[in-house]
């Protein structure tokens, strides 16, 4: 049995037949249609066999006036029946990829935030546009081709075999031969397919990675370098491609010739019958028609199939994505986490990214409802990791998070994430207007509340000089706002979120002094009441919080107040000297005011025993 008519009524196919179950009418009436073409094709060597033995033969006239319009009127229904067909498998097929599409993107928006530090995101755009584009070819050109072909090629064979068994059972023996070549040429190109689409994924991920860093490959001078790893990559692309014409120009001449022996045999074999006068002219002749049409579908079935193994590595890819677990579950009656403030817990938690070594080992942290609590230390220490696991971006290797006495892997994702509103360490802002950026977590939130918090985060000032305000296009902007500028409108969008959860990662990192100290001063009402996570490494914008907690190598190394923590002299000390050392260096060349001996300077004022 060729492969393609096993996976017919298994696998993939049957998965993307299932996916058009409300459909079936028009898969009924498309097969109508199809049935139609396909028997107005078989009629065709039938009216042949009438125009020899009854025109030609016999010189009936009245023949000579019914035939015509018998041609006239089958043409007529065949036409009918054709655009019918056409329409309809179009139309399912499409649809199916409109829906596979959707469950593609779907899917992916469901996936945690390992998965797209996995693939590259070119690769995933590639699944979206390139591999279900080649789903799409499968469905609408070559199952419709298969079935209709299927039908042509059974209405033809019982012609045949009602003119003449034994030539027909002669003409049909190329038939079983004929499906090894087919399923070969099916595997070679199922491979290469595979092939060419992680090469077009692997493109897509490079031209990806160029534009958007552009800026980079410019300042770095690397273009010409950029242009030659394109060039290499769209040569593996030419070379799989023409791997692939070759089996498909080699597929059809193979079939061809083996159609060839098959007509040989049967001009030897009826001829031989004409001569002897058992049988007419005209049988022959129409039956030779019948046989070259039949073969004309067989051939096809070999480009179809190719098509077909083309279109399940695709579907293998989107399946792939489809079917991939997600590590971040939620169980079956997931809790929900009410609003208000709330207390989350760290109990022995210790992380690992999946490839990598441990980065949070034994953090054991009981923050109260309301608590500010600043996370310091040296970078790569894994502030901005710990924090990720609070809205489960990552979940812990080991030990729990609670909210509220409640483990997180059994509350609602959606209800936990509800109740955080996150400033990320990297702006990220979408290209829709300004307003639809700050509303983001609030789609309702109404004019007011959005230049509300607009102004809170210092950032109705630059908008209301952008010329459609707030209605500009952060893509209209290009790349006019500045580091500050988008920093301002990541707070802005967190303030509108009005979460009791807050999670502030470097959020004023990019400001200058004086828009900090406002920033911070609107950060600071708004943290009031609220369970606030914030990391800095300007140490002055935290002095305030309730707890200082210094984490160094993936570990909490000291907790307690900046007074406590500067009376311990340990690491939060040691950090606090030497930001103060910069400040000195500053100082000196300012000429401000230092103060040496047995006292330094830390923090923008803030006199500590040395
Ligand atoms: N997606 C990831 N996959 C693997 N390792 C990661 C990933 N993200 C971070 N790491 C590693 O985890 C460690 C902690 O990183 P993290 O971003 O939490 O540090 P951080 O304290 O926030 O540093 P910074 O102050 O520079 O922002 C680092 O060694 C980093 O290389
Ligand atoms: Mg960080």
């Amino acid at each position: 049995m060729p492969v393609f008519l096993t996976q017919l009524f298994t696998g993939r196919i049957g998965q993307l037949l299932r996916m058009v179950k409300d459909h079936r009418a028009r898969l009924f009436f498309a097969l109508m249609a199809m049935v139609v073409v396909a028997a107005s094709q078989a009629a065709i060597p039938f009216v042949l066999k009438h125009v020899m033995d009854d025109i030609f033969v016999n010189k009936d006239s009245q023949m000579l006036n019914l035939i015509p319009v018998g041609v006239i009127v089958l043409y007529l229904v065949r036409g009918a029946a054709m655009y019918y067909q056409a329409y309809l498998m179009k139309y399912v097929g499409e649809k199916i990829v409109m829906r596979l599409r959707n469950r593609l993107y779907n899917r992916i928006q469901d996936l945690p935030l390992s998965f797209f530090h996995k693939e590259q995101t070119g690769a995933l755009m590639s699944r979206i546009t390139h591999d279900v584009s080649i789903v799409r070819e499968m469905i609408s050109d070559a199952m419709t081709g298969i079935v209709k072909d299927a039908v042509m090629i059974l209405g033809l064979a019982i012609y045949i075999y009602v003119q003449d068994w034994k030539l027909a059972m002669a003409a049909t023996v190329i038939l079983p031969i004929a499906f090894y070549p087919i399923s070969q040429f099916g595997r070679r190109i199922r491979r290469y397919s595979t092939g060419y689409q992680a090469a077009m994924a692997d493109m897509s991920a490079f031209l990806f990675e160029t534009f958007t860093g552009n800026k980079i490959v410019k300042a770095f001078g690397m273009e010409a370098y950029e242009k030659n790893r394109f060039k290499t990559k769209s040569t593996d692309l030419f070379r799989l491609q023409i791997k692939q014409v070759v089996v498909r120009a080699l597929s059809s001449p193979v079939m061809e010739c083996l159609g060839g022996f098959g007509i040989a045999f049967i001009i030897w074999f009826g001829g031989r019958q004409v001569i002897a006068g058992t049988q007419t002219v005209g049988t022959f002749t129409s039956f030779i028609a019948a046989v070259l049409l039949l073969y004309d579908p067989v051939r096809r079935l070999s480009k179809f199939n190719n098509t077909i193994q083309q279109g399940m590595a695709a579907a293998d890819r989107v399946f792939d994505i489809i079917e991939h677990p997600s590590e971040i579950k939620e169980v079956d009656h997931p809790v929900v986490v009410p609003d208000g403030p709330h207390r989350i817990c760290f109990k022995n938690v210790s992380f690992g990214y999946s490839d990598g070594e441990t980065v949070l080992k034994g953090i054991d942290l009981d923050v109260h409802p309301g608590e500010i609590v600043a996370l310091v230390g040296a970078s790569g220490g894994g502030k901005t990791t710990l924090v990720n696991l609070i809205p489960r971006f990552f979940d812990t290797t080991e030990g729990v998070i609670e909210i509220d006495g409640q483990d997180i892997r059994g509350v609602s994702l959606a209800s936990l994430r509800r109740q955080i509103a996150i400033v990320t360490q990297e702006p990220i802002l979408f290209n829709d207007s300004v307003r639809h950026n700050i509303a983001y977590g609030r789609q309702k939130a109404s004019a007011g509340q959005i230049v509300d918090s607009a102004r809170a985060a210092y950032v109705d000032g630059f908008v209301s000089r952008f010329p459609n305000g707030y209605d500009t296009r952060i893509g209209e902007l290009g790349d006019r706002l500045s580091g500050g500028e988008k920093q301002r409108l990541c707070i802005a969008r967190a303030l509108l979120k009005d979460a009791p959860i807050l999670i502030l990662d470097e959020a004023t990192s990019s400001l200058d002094s004086e828009s900090e100290q406002l920033v911070q001063k609107a950060l600071e009402n708004l943290m009031r009441g609220r369970t606030t996570f914030v990391i800095a490494h300007r140490l002055s914008t935290v002095r305030y919080a309730d707890r200082i907690v210094v984490i160094d190598g993936g570990r909490i190394v000291e907790t307690g107040t900046h007074q406590e923590l500067l009376k311990q002299q340990g690491a939060y000390f040691n950090l606090c000297r030497i930001q103060s050392a910069k400040d000195i260096t500053i100082g000196e060349i300012t000429g401000g005011e230092i103060t040496g001996g047995d006292t330094i300077a830390c923090d923008r004022g803030t006199e500590i025993p040395a």
